[in-house]
C-alpha cells in the first residue's frame, strides 16, 4: 500500500510539511533575488519584493488548486491534501506582502486614503485593456483573507460544512481576479512575457487536471446497478477489495459499500467534516477512514467512535448468491444496521 493513512492524522508529519512550506518559500524568495538582480541589477529593492512575492503566491495557488484534482486521480497526494489548508493562508501571506508592499508603493504616498487611491487612481473602468488592474488584485485578496480567516475547524464547526465549502469554493473566483490581474497587469506595466507564459501553463494543467479528476468520478457513477424488487443490486462480493469499498451512485446520493472481517457495511459516501469520498477511505482499527484528513466512522452504525458525534446515513444490503443488494432508501444517520455476513 502506498497509503498510509496514520501518516495523514499522524502531527509531527504535519510540522515537517509545515517546515517544507517555510524552507520551500524562503528559497524561492532567495532564488528570485539572485536571478533578479543578476539579470537586471537597476531593480529597486520595492518591485523585487512586489514581484517575488506576488509571483510566489501565484505559484502557490496553483499548487494549492492542483492537490484536489491530483489527490482524486491518485491516492499518494492525499497527505498533501491534508496540510493543504496550512500552505492557503501561507499563499494568503505571500499575497498579502506583494498587496501590501503594492499599496504602499503605489498609492500611500499621496494624500488621499490609500484605498481611495487603489479605486480612483485609474478610472479606466470601461477599458479592456487599461482596465484598474489592481482593483482586481485586491478583490482577490479580500477573497483569500475571508479564506485564510475562516481555514480554522473552528468556523468548519461553526458556520456548517456546507456554509464553509461554498466560501472556499471562492478560491476559484479569486483565481479568475488573479490572472486577469496579472494579464492586464503585464500588458499595462510591461513586466516579463514569462509570466504570461506561467500564467497559460498553469491554466492548462489546472483545466486538465479537474477535467481528468471528474471523467474519473463520472467513471465511478457509471457502476452498474439494477433494479430487484426495490432492492437494487450493485456487485458480487469479490468485487471489493478487503478493508476497502466500492462506490455507487442510487438517485442523487453516492453509496460506499465496505467489505471488511467477513462483513459487507454500507453507509453514505460524504465525510462529514469537508465532504471527502468516505469510499475511498480504508478500514482501520474497525473504523471507515476518511481519506481526506482521516475522520473515523463505524461501519454498522455510521457513527464516529466516541467521543466524536459525527454521523452519517447508513443502508440495509443483502446477499443473494454472492451478489450484493442495496434498499437505495437511506436510513436515518446513525442508524445501526446488522451487517450482511459472507
Ligand atoms: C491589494 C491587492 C493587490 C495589489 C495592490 C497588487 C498590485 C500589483 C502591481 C502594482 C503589480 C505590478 C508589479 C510590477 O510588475 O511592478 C502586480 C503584479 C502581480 N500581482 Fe498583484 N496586487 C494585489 C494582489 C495580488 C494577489 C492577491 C495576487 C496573487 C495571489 C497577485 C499576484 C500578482 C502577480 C503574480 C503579479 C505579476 C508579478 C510579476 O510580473 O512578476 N497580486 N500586482
Ligand atoms: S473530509 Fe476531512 S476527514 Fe473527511
Amino acid at each position: 500500500m502506498a497509503l498510509d493513512y496514520k501518516l495523514v492524522i499522524w502531527n509531527s508529519f504535519k510540522k515537517q510539511y509545515d517546515k517544507i512550506i517555510a524552507v520551500s518559500m524562503l528559497l524561492y524568495i532567495v532564488v528570485f533575488a539572485i536571478v533578479t538582480f543578476t539579470f537586471n541589477p537597476e531593480s529597486s529593492i520595492e518591485t523585487l519584493i512586489i514581484r517575488a512575492f506576488g509571483s510566489l503566491a501565484i505559484v502557490m495557488l496553483h499548487i494549492i488548486l492542483a492537490i484536489g484534482p491530483l489527490s482524486r486521480l491518485n491516492d499518494q497526494f492525499l497527505p498533501i491534501l491534508y496540510n493543504r489548508r496550512h500552505l492557503g493562508v501561507s499563499m494568503f501571506f505571500a499575497a498579502l506582502v506583494h498587496g501590501g508592499f503594492s499599496m504602499f508603493q503605489f498609492h500611500a504616498l499621496g494624500d488621499v486614503h490609500p484605498i481611495y487611491s487603489l479605486f480612483a487612481s485609474n478610472m479606466d473602468y470601461n477599458s479592456l485593456i487599461n482596465f484598474p488592474f489592481q482593483v482586481l488584485g485586491f478583490l482577490a485578496l479580500l477573497i483569500l483573507f475571508a479564506m485564510a480567516a475562516t481555514s480554522h475547524d473552528f468556523f468548519l464547526a461553526n458556520l456548517s460544512a456546507r456554509v464553509w465549502k461554498r466560501l472556499h469554493m471562492l478560491v476559484y473566483v479569486a483565481y479568475v481576479l488573479i490572472i486577469a490581474h496579472v494579464f492586464l497587469g503585464t500588458f499595462q506595466q510591461e513586466t516579463s512575457p514569462f509570466t504570461i507564459g506561467f500564467l497559460i501553463l498553469g491554466f492548462i494543467t489546472i483545466s486538465g487536471l479537474h477535467l481528468a479528476a471528474a471523467f474519473k468520478e463520472r467513471k465511478t457513477d457509471s457502476n452498474k446497478t439494477e433494479e430487484d424488487e426495490g432492492w437494487i443490486k450493485v456487485c458480487t462480493v469479490d468485487e471489493i477489495e478487503n478493508d476497502r469499498a466500492k462506490v455507487f451512485k442510487l438517485a442523487n446520493d453516492r453509496v460506499a459499500i465496505f467489505k471488511y472481517d467477513g462483513k459487507l457495511a454500507a453507509i453514505h459516501n460524504v465525510c462529514k467534516h469537508q465532504g471527502g469520498p468516505l469510499g475511498e477511505g480504508k478500514i482501520i482499527d474497525g473504523c471507515v477512514t476518511c481519506p481526506w484528513h482521516g475522520y473515523q466512522y463505524l461501519p454498522n452504525n455510521g457513527q464516529s467512535p466516541p467521543p466524536y458525534t459525527e454521523k452519517v446515513a447508513t443502508y440495509q444490503l443483502r446477499l443473494k448468491d454472492a451478489i450484493i443488494y442495496i434498499n437505495p432508501n437511506a436510513l436515518e444517520e446513525g442508524t445501526e444496521v446488522e451487517p450482511v455476513y459472507f
